[in-house]
């Protein structure tokens, strides 16, 4: 075991750190420079160009339908719930389609208005997931498309959609999820952008502009991650006995704030809840008082970086304990924040793969730091195939 953890203490440190090389395996072969021409990107999703035998007679592709669905429905648990969050933002905008995000478990129970014209995204880590694997079936009886974005090969998720992609995050044993979130977020933005290229919402120019960011955003990671473990090790001190935290980002940092809670409840057992920015206003500000542990994810390129800024202003001004995730060498929240944690630079839509690493290396060592059971987190599963 000590070997499969390659040197790392925790199979979840090593799960963190291996992320750039997950990202680019999720990338390789998919994205990519025709070698005539300069600056120009293609992105090329195999998984989504054929129709399994039986799917369409008319032999019209995966995408084709994908790209003429009257909406796309989000269908995951946990922190695959997450990512398809911030798939919607990324959906909305760069591939102009109808987005609606599902808890699994919510979806199957009611009785939703599914047509076929819908197409269902089910997302999952190790494609078993109870809940998840009934919705598609469910999207399956009113004949909408189901796509299945999956990360082990073979999974019953992976068998059952219609079509999808693979992570080649690599293998997960970590029970809290971090390179397969990545690599979801990393998919979906291939999906997003290469739906975007076939419904004629995205110019060329646009295109290779996001293509290039996204493939940077592997070697940035890398280049972070040393400098960035030890400031997280030195926040993390401070708030090892914290028993209360919040988390709060707006627009597309919201499932990123909703994610960083999640990480630290599931392996620290410390309570922590996520809120969009504004929202906090209407209760949870109720909870932020002395020394109560506040990260708040506050990028120049939020469209309401304006009112994040105030809000921090308040946190502070309430005596909490703040940290402030911010765009690389902004000096904004100097004098507000009791850390500022600087992340590199991107495009909005592509910010939360760099947002999200701060945050679970902050669990990750205040979990450490309180002795916890960091791998088999108790009462957690990895994967939850019982209904
Ligand atoms: C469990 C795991 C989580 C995971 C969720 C969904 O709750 O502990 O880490 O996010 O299941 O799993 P899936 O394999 O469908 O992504």
């Amino acid at each position: 075991e000590q070997i499969e953890k390659g040197g790392y203490k925790h199979f979840m440190l090593k799960e963190i750190m291996d992320q750039p090389n997950a990202m680019r395996n999720a990338l390789r072969g998919r994205i990519y420079q025709p070698a005539d021409v300069p600056d120009k990107w293609e992105i090329k999703l195999g998984g989504l160009e054929k129709a399994k035998e039986g799917l369409s007679a008319d032999g019209i592709s995966p995408l084709e339908r994908m790209a003429n669905a009257s909406r796309l429905i989000f269908a995951a648990c946990g922190t695959s719930w997450h990512s398809s969050l911030i798939a919607k933002y990324a959906f909305e905008k760069l591939a102009g389609v109808a987005a609606e995000v599902e808890y699994a478990s919510e979806f199957r129970y009611r009785k939703p208005l599914i047509c076929r014209s819908d197409c269902l995204i089910a997302i999952s880590q190790s494609g078993e997931t109870a809940d998840t694997l009934e919705a598609i079936k469910m999207a399956k009886q009113h004949q909408a498309l189901t796509i299945g974005v999956v990360n082990v090969v073979g999974s019953s998720i992976a068998r059952e959609t219609d079509a999808g992609m693979y992570l080649h995050a690599g293998p997960e044993i970590g029970v809290a999820s971090t390179k397969a979130f990545t690599c979801q977020v990393v998919a979906l933005l291939l999906m997003a952008l290469r739906l975007g290229k076939q419904r004629g919402v995205l110019s060329e120019t646009t295109l290779n502009s996001y293509c290039a960011a996204l493939n940077s955003v592997p070697d940035s990671i890398e280049k972070w991650l040393a400098a960035l473990t030890d400031q997280t090790r030195i926040v993390s001190k401070y708030f090892r006995l914290a028993t209360n935290a919040i988390f709060s980002g707006m627009g597309i940092h919201f499932p990123v704030a909703l994610e960083g809670a999640l990480k630290l409840k599931e392996i620290s057992y410390i309570h922590a809840e996520g809120f969009p920015a504004s929202e906090i206003r209407h209760g949870g500000i109720t909870l932020i008082r002395n020394f109560v542990p506040v990260i708040c994810v506050a990028m120049r390129s939020d469209p309401a970086y304006e009112d994040m800024k105030q809000m921090v202003q308040d946190f502070r001004a309430k005596d909490a304990a703040v940290v402030v995730l911010t765009d690389d060498g902004n000096t904004d929240f100097s004098n507000i924040a009791h850390f500022t944690l600087h992340c590199p630079d991107t495009k909005l839509e592509l910010q939360p793969l760099m947002c999200c690493i701060p945050l679970q290396l902050l669990s990750y060592y205040i979990a450490d730091m309180r002795g916890c059971s960091i791998d088999q987190p108790r009462n957690l599963a990895k994967s939850v195939t019982v209904e």
